[in-house]
């Protein structure tokens, strides 16, 4: 409806303008009545989502924060005062994010903020957290701008007090390195004691066995030709000390191969296969990589002794004909793959702790931070895989 035409004033306005404008007014007043009842609904409704978020946020069990641009406080919740010791006239005082922290932080914090706003940093970061009391802790903070009209106004976010977490892992990387060490220690006096006895079955029972031999030569040279009966036995004798004495070798070896301290590792290798293959008919296939590999000597007794239990495996259990070991030095690492192709063996089995000889397959290298991973797959085969690093001694 259009207003009558010629409106100049009041005195002028004809009845039927001053009702029209009256109608005019009362539907303004309408509109801004019900526009009224709508702000007051949205007002209480956002005072509900207030009340809800503030009562959620006092229920978190770590700090909550929002700052402003210049890195004061807008709000914390409960434990936040609790955790810090600070209170609300402090904030209202305009304390300081960075004064949360130990000075020697700040700048560390300051640059990952600045990446904060730049849009780039996401993941957590820790800090020494510094009290009002002058008391610290470790912290893990999580932080994100707040945006208004596109643009960062300010941070919030979550600062987790990660004390226990940290003495947790110090304890557990303390017990790692004592069991490290202790197993180091093990191995060496074991290996320490096997050297032992193999040079003392070798020298004293090699020796006595090659005295008695000596003695029987010369008793069977001092025999007359008809004494026929003692000459057998002599033989026989003969016989029996010589096998005994290749025992006394065997066991010697086996409890240290002479071959290792003397001509290194891949000699021992090498002949530890021949002898694994003429021993058990398992065809023992065996690549090193250099062919002369320059490891010490602690380090080559442990892989010895993995290559010889591994071998010793594969005889016992995996039903093979073949054994094919690839042995290389690759970026600072020893790097041994063990493959036969067996039956192969199952995870529960590799998963066993009861399995000593595994067992004792990982904790030979423990020293060094190496690893072994065994692997099989039905009647396709197991394959054993040996990682030492070579640039660290610990
Ligand atoms: N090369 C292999 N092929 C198939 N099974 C294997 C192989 N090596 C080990 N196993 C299985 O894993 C088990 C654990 O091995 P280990 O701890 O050395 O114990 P042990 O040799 O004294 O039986 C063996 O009993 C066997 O069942
Ligand atoms: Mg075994």
């Amino acid at each position: 409806m259009n207003p009558p035409k010629s409106l100049t004033s009041d005195e002028n306005k004809s009845r039927a303008q001053l009702i029209w404008e009256l109608n005019q007014v009362r539907q303004r007043m309408a509109r801004l009545e019900a526009a009224d009842i709508e702000r007051r609904r949205v007002e209480k409704s956002l005072d509900k989502y207030e009340k809800k978020f503030r009562e959620l946020v006092n229920l978190l069990p770590q700090t909550i924060y929002e700052l402003d641009k210049d890195d004061k406080f807008r709000f914390t919740n409960q434990v936040g005062f609790d955790t810090f010791g600070y209170d609300q006239q402090d904030i209202d005082a305009g304390i300081n994010f960075y004064q949360l922290f130990i000075p020697e932080e700040r700048e560390k914090l300051n640059r990952n903020i600045q990446r904060i706003y730049n849009g780039s940093e996401v993941e957590g970061h820790e800090y020494t957290a510094l009290r009002k009391n002058g008391t610290t802790f470790q912290a893990l903070i999580y932080s994100s701008p707040i945006m208004y009209n596109e643009k960062p106004v300010g941070l919030r976010g979550v600062v987790i007090d990660i004390t226990d977490r940290k003495q947790v892992e110090q304890d557990l990387k303390d017990s790692r390195d004592q069991f490290r060490n202790l197993s180091a220690h093990l191995q060496s006096v074991r290996e320490e004691e096997r050297s032992y006895i193999a040079r003392e079955i070798h020298d004293e029972l090699g020796q006595a066995l090659t005295a008695l031999k000596m003695d029987l030569i010369w008793m069977n040279k001092r025999l007359t030709p008809g004494q026929t009966e003692i000459a057998e036995k002599i033989d026989s004798m003969f016989n029996l000390m010589d096998k005994t004495i290749q025992t006394i070798r065997r066991i010697s070896t086996d409890l240290r191969p002479g071959l290792l301290d003397d001509l290194g590792l891949t000699a021992a290798l090498e002949w530890y296969c021949e002898d694994f293959q003429n021993r058990t008919g398992i065809k023992c296939n065996l690549r090193i990589k250099p062919a002369e590999m320059e490891i010490d000597q602690e380090r080559s007794i442990a892989i010895f002794r993995i290559f010889q239990e591994t071998l010793t495996n594969v005889a016992r259990h995996a039903q093979a004909n073949e054994v094919k070991a690839d042995l290389r030095i690759k970026n600072h690492d020893f790097v041994m793959k063990i493959i036969d192709n067996g039956i192969g063996i199952s995870d529960a089995q590799v998963n066993d702790p009861q399995n000593l000889g595994l067992v004792g397959l990982r904790e030979r290298v423990y020293p060094w931070n190496g690893r072994i991973e065994i692997k099989g797959r039905p009647n396709k085969g197991t394959t054993v895989l040996v990682w030492i690093p070579l640039d660290r001694n610990e």
